[in-house]
């Protein structure tokens, strides 16, 4: 298998912020949407974005808390979508291509971690729903705008959490098998990373281009609320008395540290031309060698993405069967 996993080296690393990242980026008159843009990554994510300019829209399955946590982000917009629910995806998305913008950025940050089993109104299972099928029916319903923005990126927020597992094509919803927390959420993360590969090969021609990132264990967002704590403290992501650790090169980093790839990925120059890669510490991830699984597994410290999850014919087929899924 070939692939464009190639580190470039970016100038940024692990510690970097979403901040440094953009430092004389001029986002005036693009515009981005965020999902999950109203908590953790996501929220850092839009405020970045608006702070260099760009217009930016936050959807958000609650318009409340969206609105409130959006405060420290004057001029973002908010508006209703709930990844779970088909009619309000496409009602966003009919009402921001009516709105006649074309969409510069896509921000797929939106997410849900461990949960126990719960299925949609479907029948789906809700992890691989939400963070995986919502994203590819707003990306498949935003098309016309993100062609129209002549030259689009979207960042797909996938985890180092494709470890737990690939994408089973015989049984996405855990019906014939017994349902693992984390093993959905591996599931979802891969579909995030290949997501990124096929979208990103179907679009380039268009003009868009697609990303994957894996932004760092970030322990002060609303993701874990699902995990027990001591699993948390037995991660060593956070101390004895319930602090968060800080260490970049192990992954473990502020809120502002794991926003920062996203926005490399969105906005950075030296990414002109490329796409369908998976990214960490603000730099594209090589590629984990079989001989250097066991390690790659056994830490944190060393980056990379495992082959099953840019694997080109897994994505193609991923994504017929993604078409399949939402109609
Ligand atoms: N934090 C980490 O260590 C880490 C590591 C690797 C990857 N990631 C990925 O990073 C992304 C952001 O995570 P985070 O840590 O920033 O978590 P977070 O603070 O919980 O943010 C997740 C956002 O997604 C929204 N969301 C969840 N379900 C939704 C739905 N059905 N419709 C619309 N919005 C929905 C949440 O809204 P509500 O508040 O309404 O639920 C929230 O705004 C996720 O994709 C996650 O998998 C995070």
């Amino acid at each position: 298998m070939t692939t464009a996993q190639q580190p470039l080296p970016s100038g940024f690393g692990a510690a970097s912020t979403a901040e440094e990242v953009i430092k004389g980026v001029d986002l005036t008159g693009k515009v981005a949407i965020v999902t999950g843009g109203y908590s953790g990554i996501g929220l850092e994510t839009a405020r970045v974005l608006r702070s260099a300019g760009a217009d930016v829209v936050v959807p958000a399955r609650d318009l409340r808390r969206a609105r409130a946590a959006l405060e420290t982000v004057p001029g973002a917009e908010v508006e209703h979508l709930d990844l779970l629910d088909p009619a309000s995806i496409d009602a966003f998305a009919e009402k921001f291509l009516a709105s006649g913008r074309p969409l510069h950025i896509l921000v797929d940050s939106a997410g849900i971690m461990a949960t126990p089993l719960t299925r949609d109104a479907r029948g789906y299972e809700a992890q691989f729903a939400t963070n995986h099928l919502g994203h590819f029916q707003l990306a498949a319903r935003l098309w016309p705008a993100l062609v129209a923005a002549g030259g689009a990126r979207v960042v797909s927020v996938s985890s180092r959490g494709i470890r737990f597992g690939g994408v089973d094509f015989d049984d996405l919803h855990f019906e014939r098998r017994p349902y693992e927390p984390f093993v959905a959420y591996g599931q979802s993360k891969t579909a995030n990373a290949l997501f990124a590969v096929e979208l990103d090969r179907r679009g380039r021609s268009q003009g868009v281009r697609a990303f994957a990132v894996h932004p760092g264990i970030i322990i002060d967002t609303g993701l874990a609320k699902h995990v027990p704590a001591e699993a948390v403290r037995a991660s060593g992501a956070v101390d004895a008395q319930g602090r968060p650790v800080r260490d970049p090169a192990r992954q473990l980093k502020t809120v502002a540290q794991g926003a920062a790839t996203s926005v490399w990925c969105a906005t950075d120059p030296r990414l002109a031309g490329l796409g369908g890669v998976y990214c960490e510490n603000c730099d594209i991830s090589p590629l984990v060698a079989p001989e250097e699984e066991a390690a790659w597994r056994a830490g944190a410290e060393t980056p990379g993405v495992l082959p099953y999850a840019v694997d080109p014919e897994a994505a193609a087929r991923l994504w017929e069967v993604s078409e399949r899924l939402t109609a």
